[in-house]
């Protein structure tokens, strides 16, 4: 076991997060927690990590176990320092020694101190042995891995957006290398690709991993264990999200059937103790029943409790036909343009998603159209126009040390306490929670907080900046549904596909610093699409063929199958220079040209079967089979390095056999 909880219980003052709490963290484990917004995830990795400690019960942790942890808070953390400095906090250690080694350095300028001398000689033996002086090196490999490029890496961290902020604090943990990762909504702020590409690291990666997540695809990629916190209890389940699913509804299932037959049981002995109490004779034998049944242990009705958010946004007034417009708008961040000279209208009944990769730009769409971001152009309000802005950064929008009563005043709205309380209670925090300060919420509630603030304003244009970050499945199909039922406009950015297409008919994309708009839902947009990849590619086809045909007519040669090898014509029987040879020196090319042609078809085999790979690697069915992946994965990799000796080979095989026949 490398880390675990034993009988543990936690509470937040009178509010029990976690009860009784057993779970060991075994090596190469994948595991997927899960549980409503809320429940205490979060708290349960603080737990793990030592941030917190448990009232009851122990955190065991083996000595040597080191832990990287991703917090769900990232959007909180700010710094002027350059993403490379902040990945290379990684490192603490060797820049500790270092520091060490430059006061000692200092002190023996004027010293000659024996055992200061030898202190040195040991740190910087230490030091090497660390691999102190590749460090540098290192983390500009893993952050040019994740798409960073050379100008970004003394760029400051705060520049960069969401995204691109968990791309530099993954890269920090990736080179840790520790053996458990503890990642708490990782997916949040990322976009496809990076998804993606989180999801290879993952894979490959050696130790054992924690994730806390509400995407359902996610984890049924990434893990093969479910832990979910359900009722202060830990319940664990073997296998991915789907199984959990279907595996529950039969637990569920069981203990409802338990339940009804137990309580069957207690209503049958119920009415004999009833009938054996009216008899003097029979009274013994009903006091030894009562007590039997209150012996029992009684089974619990196992109904499903989900949190059921109330969202319904209404609005105060209709607006104008058009509610805003934007001409001939540019918008730079020193050399990185986002738009050039862009135009785009907002029309009432209007529901657009901004698609996009990572750092295109879509937050700062959505800021520039609220007015909070400047730009250079002209922005103009349609008539009757009252937008509300649900921010991104929502740590920044909330004032951490408001309670979420006054969160809720800040909004002035115009609506009393009582009103306010009843819009909190829809949004799932009764009673005391409302004296609970913004700070210590979790990463759904906050969103809810955020969310309430915006119903509140009964805008007619909603800006929605990434609204299902955080928020549990159960939520985010509830807000589509109200924002469904929402007479108002909006614009909203989501990598999120699912909510897209639930929620837009409109898409708007940024491809050439422009505004593009289709005008049709997510599903419709992405057949389009299709359709145009195809038309492409036939347009490629027909052109490659017209192509052939020309060349043909004036060079044979100049047409060369993608597949094959690239390589002028092999120089078997070529040039009848060999005359030149001795037959010593004849049978040894001959031999060499033996091993060419083999070599030669060891290229074209390995070719073949890179493309077969290619081809299973692309299938959907595979990527949900864990094992079939990897070891296809593996595979490919495998031929991959084959194929570059078979190449190099072929090639030195080529050169000698020319050097051959021309040289002597
Ligand atoms: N320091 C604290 N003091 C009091 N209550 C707290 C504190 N920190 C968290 N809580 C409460 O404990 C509960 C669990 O919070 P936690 O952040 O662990 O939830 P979570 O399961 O991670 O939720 P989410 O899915 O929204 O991220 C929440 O109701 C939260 O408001
Ligand atoms: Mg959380």
């Amino acid at each position: 076991m490398l880390i675990g909880l034993q009988n543990v219980t936690f509470e937040f003052g009178a509010r029990v997060i976690v009860e009784e709490a057993t779970w060991h963290i075994h090596p190469g484990e994948r595991i997927g927690l899960i549980g409503y917004n809320g429940t205490g995830k979060s708290t349960l990795l603080k737990v793990l990590v030592g941030q917190y400690t448990p009232s009851v019960g122990t955190v065991e942790k083996s000595k040597e176990t080191t832990i990287g942890y991703l917090h769900q808070d990232l959007l909180s953390f700010d710094t002027n320092e350059s993403i490379l400095e902040v990945a290379m906090g990684a490192f603490e250690k060797i820049k500790q020694l270092e520091k060490e080694i430059e006061e000692l350095g200092n002190i023996l300028e004027n010293s000659s101190d024996e055992k200061l001398l030898h202190d040195y000689s040991d740190k910087l033996h230490e030091l090497e042995v660390l691999g102190g002086y590749t460090i540098h090196h290192r983390t500009e490999e893993v952050l040019h891995g994740l798409g960073f490029e050379t100008a970004d890496m003394n760029r400051p961290y705060k520049e960069f957006s969401g995204g691109w902020r968990m791309r530099v604090l993954l890269a920090k943990m990736i080179l840790q290398q520790p053996d458990v990762l503890l990642l708490d909504e990782p997916t949040n702020h990322l976009d496809l690709p990076s998804i993606e590409w989180l999801e290879k690291y993952l894979l490959h990666y050696q130790g054992s991993v924690v994730i806390v997540s509400h995407d359902k695809y996610f984890l049924n990629r990434m893990v093969n264990k479910i832990v979910e916190l359900y009722q202060q209890r830990l319940h664990i389940y073997s296998g991915n999200y789907d199984f959990y699913e279907q595996e529950k509804a039969v637990r569920v299932d069981l203990q409802q059937k338990a339940y009804e037959n137990q309580q069957d049981y207690i209503r049958q002995n119920e009415r004999l103790v009833e009938r054996f109490r009216a008899k003097a004779s029979k009274a013994a034998m009903a006091q030894s029943l009562m007590k039997k049944l209150d012996k029992l242990d009684r089974i619990e009705e196992p109904e499903l409790i989900r949190p059921n958010l109330k969202i319904n946004f209404s609005i105060d007034k209709q607006p104008g036909k058009i509610i805003c417009e934007l001409k001939n708008v540019s918008k730079a961040f020193g050399e990185n343009i986002i738009l050039d000279a862009a135009d785009a209208e907002i029309n009432r009944g209007d529901k657009i998603a901004l698609i996009g990769a990572n750092g295109k730009g879509k937050s700062t769409v959505l800021r520039i159209v609220a007015g909070t971001e400047p730009y250079s152009g002209e922005r103009n309000w349609g008539h009757n126009v009252d937008e509300s802005f649900y921010a991104q950064h929502q740590l920044e929008a909330l004032h951490l040390e408001n309670d979420l009563l006054e969160e809720m005043k800040a909004a002035r709205s115009g609506k009393n306490d009582l009103e306010l309380r009843s819009l909190l209670g829809a949004f799932l925090f009764s009673g005391d929670d409302v004296d609970k300060r913004i700070k210590v919420l979790s990463g759904g509630e906050k969103a809810r907080v955020a969310l309430a603030k915006v119903i509140v304003s009964k805008a007619n244009f909603l800006l929605l900046d990434e609204p299902t970050n955080h928020l549990d499945m159960h939520s985010v199909e509830l807000l589509a549904e109200a924002l469904n039922n929402y007479e108002g406009s909006y614009l909203l950015v989501s990598h999120d596909r699912f909510f897209i297409s639930k929620t837009a008919n409109k898409i708007w994309e940024i491809e050439d610093h422009k505004i593009k708009e289709f005008k049709g839902s997510y599903q419709e947009y992405v057949e389009w699409k299709e359709r145009m990849e195809k038309q492409k590619r036939k347009d490629d086809r027909s052109q490659s063929i017209d192509d052939r045909k020309a060349g043909e007519q004036k060079n044979k040669e100049q047409v060369i199958k993608k597949e094959e090898v690239k390589v002028q014509e092999p120089p078997v029987n070529s040039q009848p220079s060999t005359v030149h040879l001795d037959r010593d020196q004849k049978k040894e090319l001959q031999k060499i040209q033996r091993q060419f042609q083999k070599a030669e078809e060891e290229v074209n085999k390995k070719n073949k079967r890179k493309a077969e790979l290619e081809i299973e690697l692309g299938k959907p069915e595979n990527y949900s089979d864990h094992q079939k992946f990897v070891s296809l994965e593996a595979e490919y990799k495998k031929v991959m390095q084959d194929l570059a000796t078979a190449t190099s080979d072929y090639e030195k095989l080529f050169e000698k056999i020319m050097e051959m026949e021309g040289g002597a």
